[in-house]
């Protein structure tokens, strides 16, 4: 079968977090290099970098104030060209973030549009009426009172959709269009693969709606569909699109002419409810409400990112909940959401860590792991913002973790008895045959064989037990057979027989706490769960 959207598997890093190779405290691009074979050795395809631009980093780099630039901390251009180099020759892409709805308010475009220089004057989006634009919502509730702020030197205010220091770009002057235009030329023709389009239902500005998601907006990405097609057809592109599905699938264009790849948020919390209630209904509630998507399009799924764990698009009921299960301590909540990683959520708790894994490499869609993540990496609440999720990687139980020679890092490296790096690191997973770190690789490795995930027709099966999450990958038309996958969400063993169809033989390709034989013949599949158990399933011959 011909490679598909679906199969692509990506990788998540901040570079700052990643690996300091010239000891300044700060991870670099040189560093990323130096540890390239680790990312390769997962078995991903595509390697995602938090921006890397000149910054203030007062939101980590999504405060750009030079779009053609590679921020010094983190190295030089020629770094990065050396990086995407290395990252090819291991089979890798290599996809910058690209923040098109604002910039710093230290960027040059912006003094000189305060002080109505430079014909910068409409770059950014100005009014004298902080009524304008009433029915837009705020999304950082915990730092911002207002979509705009009052400037001093201009005498008006600005509009921003994120922190007051980020004001949004006007999208409605063809000369910003063009230069943001031109960004996305200039970094193709340096050689990235692709791009993570930051905040982009968020571009135009129009009364007497939401601001978001607006006709004009989907107008100007595919322009900027037309370029990439122009200048890089076959570029990678992953929108970040916080909606419901619905709102979400526009974006996708006719297939052809918009985003191609999309993060799927609304399933997310869902899995995480489904661990706590020991249910699959919310999964299934937000899987009948998800649009099948064009061809050659793909969702992205993840279980967590460097953002909190966003609880925009769940009910106020399902809000709470999750609340009440992941997040008890007020400190553990930023914004609309929860800011922990993946492990402490789950309690460091191996038997769930691994069932959320095996969830999410079944979901329809691309999966993306999150760097840490495959270590079952601990988080630091006691620091601000979102930047306990962002801590450096721990390659080993040494100063700093091993992640820097300095010996006051950017962040100190997590510390604590249960997650932190002098048990969770990489060089002790490597020795370890049964570390979380080996399973997740063979993991990935997996359900890269398994040919019906990704391309074969997706439907979950009501196996009449709500405790069980049963995702179904048929590939059958295509010759490829069918992948059946059985998971457990409830904290206590589930047993029967799951009826698949008959006139099949099946293997079973992945087993946690799970009985039973390794092959069957016939339509019934013995389920023999475990509390938090999984078994996959797979038929390769077709009827
Ligand atoms: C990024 C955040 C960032 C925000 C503003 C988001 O969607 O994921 O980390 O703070 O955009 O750029």
């Amino acid at each position: 079968m011909p490679e598909a959207p679906g199969d692509v598997v990506l990788y998540e890093l901040y570079v700052r977090a990643f690996r300091d190779a010239n000891g300044d405290g700060h991870g670099d691009l040189r560093g990323v290099i130096e540890r390239l074979d680790h990312v390769a050795s997962l078995g991903v395809d595509v390697l995602w970098l938090l921006p890397i631009s000149p910054s203030p980093l007062r939101d980590d780099g999504y405060d750009v104030t030079d779009f053609r630039g590679v921020h010094p901390d983190f190295g030089s251009l020629d770094d990065l060209r050396a990086l995407i180099d290395a990252a090819h020759a291991r089979g890798l892409r290599v996809i910058t973030d690209l923040v098109l709805n604002h910039t710093s308010d230290a960027h040059p475009w912006f003094q000189a549009s305060r002080r109505r220089e430079g014909g910068k004057d409409d770059w950014y989006v100005w009014t004298d009426d902080p009524t304008t634009y009433a029915g837009t919502r705020i999304i950082f509730t915990d730092s911002e009172t207002s979509n705009w702020t009052f400037d001093e030197l201009r005498g008006q205010y600005y509009w921003h959709r994120f922190f007051h220091h980020q004001p949004d770009l006007n999208y409605d002057h063809p000369d910003v269009r063009a230069e943001m235009l031109d960004v996305v030329r200039y970094w193709l023709e340096f050689g990235v693969d692709g791009f993570r389009l930051d905040a982009i239902p968020y571009l135009f500005e129009r009364e007497g709606t939401i601001n978001e998601n607006l006709r004009e907006t989907h107008a100007f990405l595919k322009e900027l569909r037309a370029l990439v097609d122009e200048v890089k057809p076959g570029a990678f592109l992953l929108g970040e699109v916080n909606q419901w599905p619905e709102d979400t699938l526009p974006y996708f264009g006719d297939g052809r002419d918009e985003i191609p790849y999309l993060f799927h948020f609304p399933v997310m919390p869902r899995l995480y409810r489904a661990l706590a209630e020991g249910s699959v209904a919310g999964i299934r509630w937000i899987l009948e409400r998800t649009p099948p998507v064009p061809d050659g399009c793909s969702w992205v799924v993840f279980l967590r990112n460097h953002d909190e764990l966003t609880l925009e698009m769940v009910t106020e009921e399902e809000r709470t909940l999750m609340y009440a299960a992941y997040a008890p301590e007020p400190r553990m909540r930023l914004n609309v959401g929860i800011r922990r990683r993946l492990a402490p959520l789950l309690g460091f708790d191996r038997a769930r860590i691994e069932l959320m894994h095996a969830l999410l490499m079944t979901l329809p869609g691309a999966p993306i792991l999150y760097y840490g993540d495959e270590l079952g990496l601990g988080d630091d609440i006691h620091l601000p913002d979102r930047h306990g999720v962002r801590t450096p990687m721990p390659w080993n139980d040494g100063p700093q973790a091993g992640f820097s020679d300095h010996p006051v890092p950017y962040l100190p490296p997590v510390d604590h008895p249960l997650g932190g790096y002098r048990s969770v690191n990489v060089a002790a997973q490597e020795r370890d045959p049964g570390s979380l770190l080996h399973w997740v690789r063979a993991l990935v490795r997996l359900r890269r064989r398994l040919a019906p995930i990704g391309r074969g027709r997706f439907s979950l099966l009501d196996a009449g037990d709500d405790r069980l999450c049963v995702f179904v990958h048929d590939a059958r038309d295509a010759g490829a057979g069918q992948v059946v996958a059985v998971h457990n969400l409830a904290a206590e063993p589930v047993a029967l027989d799951l009826e698949v169809g008959g006139g099949h033989r099946w293997r079973r390709v992945l087993a946690g706490r799970s009985e039973g034989p390794d092959e069957v013949e016939g339509g019934s599949l013995p389920v023999r769960l475990d509390a938090h158990g999984y078994a996959w399933w797979s038929s390769e011959a077709a009827p």
